[in-house]
């Protein structure tokens, strides 16, 4: 029977003959409602993720399924417009199949993004926040399992999951574009229902700053191959007391889409400065 690592190589080796050896830098997860950012794309390759051996399929409808190999403010980069979620019904090592496939393809950083709801109360619809830690409270986990010793290791240590240097450089381009980002704590729960009133207080008083469904699975497997991560959220809707109100989710894609513009300035500005 063909192993995990087996079916990841082979994966890695079809991505490379289908995009004649070119070469990613930059690997780029493209959120809930936020893949417009592939229209600011010098698209090279567009590879459908039913032509990848072993790659997952998409089964949520605002999430289109490619994986898009171009230039961005002059890197080359590989985006993924449509992630995996636990609450499809994917396990951990099918949610997080990319990422390791995206790091043999030879990237040096992983920039993602995701859509969350706002816990702290200085947030506002469409903000964006650097994630700079995070909870994990989807008690699943990607890594448990035989460890592939040559991809890393197999207590990974959790010191600083988000790349200080990243974030910093993040920061500048805030800066310069006077962009309305925040930084603070992610937390990540299985979904797919929203959280109760209780539960979204309980996440604030434990120290999260916003909620999703996403990013951690993925990043957790980044560090353990060592791969610098950059992560964002955008705020589709408010959680707090005072501003919560029953779920609308074409309102959540609403607010997704109006970051845009913000989300589009602060990862091609945080390009330019990946050395
Ligand atoms: N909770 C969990 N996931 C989310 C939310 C939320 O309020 N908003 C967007 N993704």
């Amino acid at each position: 029977m063909i192993t995990y690592k087996e079916k990841v190589e082979e994966c890695v080796q079809k991505v490379q003959t289908l995009c004649d050896g070119f070469q990613p830098e930059v690997g780029i997860v493209l959120g809930t409602g936020l893949g417009g950012l592939v229209e600011e794309l010098d698209i090279k390759y567009d590879l459908s993720y039913e032509k990848l051996p072993h790659f997952p399929l998409s089964t949520v409808e605002s999430h289109k399924g490619r994986l898009i190999f171009g230039y961005l403010n002059g890197r080359k980069v590989v985006a993924m417009q449509g992630r995996f979620h636990f609450y499809e019904g994917y396990d951990m090592k099918e949610v997080t199949f990319p990422i390791r496939v995206l790091k043999l393809l030879g990237i040096s950083a992983l920039i993602i993004s995701n859509a969350a709801g706002g816990i702290n109360p200085n947030f506002q619809k469409s903000d964006l926040m650097i994630i700079n830690d995070h909870i994990n409270l989807m008690f699943a986990n990607p890594l448990i399992g035989k460890n592939v010793n040559e991809w890393g290791d197999r207590f990974p240590d959790m010191f600083e999951p988000y790349s200080n240097d990243l974030i910093e450089k993040a920061k500048e381009v805030v800066k310069e574009h006077n962009l309305p980002v925040h930084e603070g704590v992610y937390a990540a729960v299985t979904g797919p229902n929203l959280e109760t009133k209780a539960e979204y207080k309980y996440l604030g008083i434990i120290g999260a700053d916003v909620v999703g469904m996403s990013t951690v699975p993925e990043v957790i497997v980044a560090v353990q191959m060592k791969l610098p991560v950059f992560a964002v959220s955008v705020v589709t809707d408010l959680c707090y007391e005072g501003a919560l109100q029953p779920v609308d989710l074409p309102e959540i894609l609403k607010n997704a889409s109006n970051a845009e513009p913000h989300l589009s300035k602060l990862i091609g500005g945080l390009l330019t400065k990946i050395i």
